[in-house]
């Protein structure tokens, strides 16, 4: 379970959040939880969380390991700040900042060169679904981000653009066909590497509604939005996850 806290949080606010939510999580084994601050958010993140159950990433990174590229984050800068995994080609990065696919490619490669584990994201938009164009959708996504690679990434994450913040959470079974059809298409591109992968789900996923998601073999968790800013509804969805799951 990975919270993405997008723009949210200056440092001292994330830091009182990472505390409280280190007291409610510590402990838990029974899933892999994470969080992902805002990059000026990390190191007050990462000294709150040394030493705990909870992981932190970033939300991006580059694809040089430096130089002139004015406003963006570099694989070592993060490593050194201990984070574990980095969320690459989020919907916001590709609709609103105007990512393409080959730029998702070259971070994702950069990524896991430095032995970051990537979130890859992958998702269609409103009206590519109602065209019916969400498989199509999702083999381009794919295809053209593992361009660069010779292993998969570890971690991907569906993610329908129509459902990110918008309280409209996927269907079930529409989950599950997309999820088994990434899983699909990673295998066809990397064989038995791709065994393994975790595929979560994101988009409007709250305490209320993860129920249903936990109980089926095709979801591996939830990549977190809104639900995640408040330490008390991120520890009861991961808590509802897991009831879910054990039952
Ligand atoms: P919400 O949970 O706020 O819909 O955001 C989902 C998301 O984009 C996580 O990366």
């Amino acid at each position: 379970m990975i919270g993405n806290w997008k723009m949210h949080t200056t440092p001292s606010e994330a830091r009182e959040l990472a505390r409280e939510l280190r007291e409610r999580l510590d402990g838990i084994r029974e899933a892999d939880i994470a969080v992902c601050p805002p990059a000026t958010s990390i190191a007050a993140v990462a000294e709150a969380l040394t030493g705990s159950n909870i992981a932190w990433g970033a939300q991006n990174a580059h694809w040089a390991q430096t130089g002139a590229f004015t406003g963006e984050i570099s694989t070592s800068a993060l490593k050194e700040l201990g984070c574990t995994y980095v969320i690459v080609g989020h919907s916001e990065r590709r609709h609103v900042f105007g990512e393409s696919d080959e730029m998702v490619a070259k971070r994702l490669a950069r990524v896991i060169a430095s032995g970051l584990v990537p979130i890859l994201c992958v998702g269609e938009t409103e009206q590519e679904r109602q065209q019916g164009q969400t498989d199509e959708v999702l083999r381009r996504q794919l295809e053209l981000a593992c361009a660069d690679i010779e292993e998969p990434p570890a971690i991907a994450a569906y993610e329908p653009v129509w459902a990110i913040g918008t309280g409209r959470r996927a269907e079930i079974g529409d989950v599950e066909t997309v999820h088994r059809f990434i899983r699909e298409r990673l295998a066809a591109r990397f064989g038995s590497k791709a065994e393994g992968i975790r595929i979560l789900y994101g988009g409007s996923l709250k305490p209320a509604n993860v129920a249903d998601l936990a109980s089926s073999e095709e979801f591996d968790g939830g990549l977190v939005g809104g639900a995640s800013l408040s330490a008390a509804s991120f520890a009861e969805l991961i808590a509802r996850a897991i009831e879910r799951r054990n039952h």
